[in-house]
């Protein structure tokens, strides 16, 4: 029996890991690969006038658990207003960041209690992911990206320490399919996140 929902992927990893560049090429991978539409997404904000919210979420200071709901009241539009309603049509998303940037930063990063927050998260009943990318560059090298661009959010501005942080949180979530891209390069990255989802069939059938 052939699938009638779309496929939905999610990709994470710190800030300057590759995050755009890869769903990029995924997406037209993925294009190709199934014959059907995929649409490519992001949070915070990635919603028609979801860009009030992202600008308050990437510029302003607020405490751990209003900073924790902001982000989860943002992903609750995102779904009710592009990822379902683009999953039940048959196409396929990708979305940069989902529920493990949630645990990565504002528990991992800001130290809300991670019991809690997942509790919360999990309460909120988001769409499960088909399958969740990793992009595991060490934060030397994902710092330096950032570091070039020239203007920086309030999470990139705290620089190689949330960047260390972070990534050792994600590690130790274990749920997803993690990339060591270590000094891979941008191809060669590509070719291990192809790998993985064709290694997992039943997302193609
Ligand atoms: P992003 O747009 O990925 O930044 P960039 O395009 O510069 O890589 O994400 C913006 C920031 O939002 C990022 O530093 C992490 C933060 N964030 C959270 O703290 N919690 C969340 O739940 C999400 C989705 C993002």
């Amino acid at each position: 029996m052939s699938r009638s929902k779309g496929i939905f992927i999610t990709i994470e990893g710190i800030d300057g890991c590759g995050k755009s560049t890869q769903s990029a090429r995924l997406a037209q991978w993925l294009k190709e690969r199934t014959a059907s539409e995929v649409i490519r997404t992001f949070e915070p904000g990635g919603y028609p006038d979801g860009g009030k919210l992202r600008e308050f979420l990437l510029e302003d200071s607020i405490s751990p658990m209003p900073e924790l709901l902001l982000f989860l009241a943002d992903r609750a539009r995102h779904v009710d207003e592009v990822i379902a309603p683009a999953i039940s049509a048959g196409s396929h998303v990708i979305c940069e960041r989902w529920n493990e940037s949630t645990l990565a930063y504002q528990s991992g990063w800001h130290g809300l209690d991670f019991s809690r927050a997942k509790s919360i998260i999990d309460a909120c009943a988001f769409p499960e992911p088909d399958a969740k990318i990793f992009l595991d560059v060490p934060p030397e090298i994902a710092f330096s990206r950032v570091a070039a661009r020239t203007k920086s959010d309030r999470f990139e501005a705290e620089g190689l320490a949330l960047m260390k942080r972070v990534s050792s949180f994600y590690r130790w979530l274990e749920s997803m399919i993690r990339i060591d891209c270590g000094a891979m390069d941008e191809d060669e990255v590509f070719a291990s996140i192809t790998r993985e989802l064709e290694a997992r069939l039943w997302l193609f059938r």
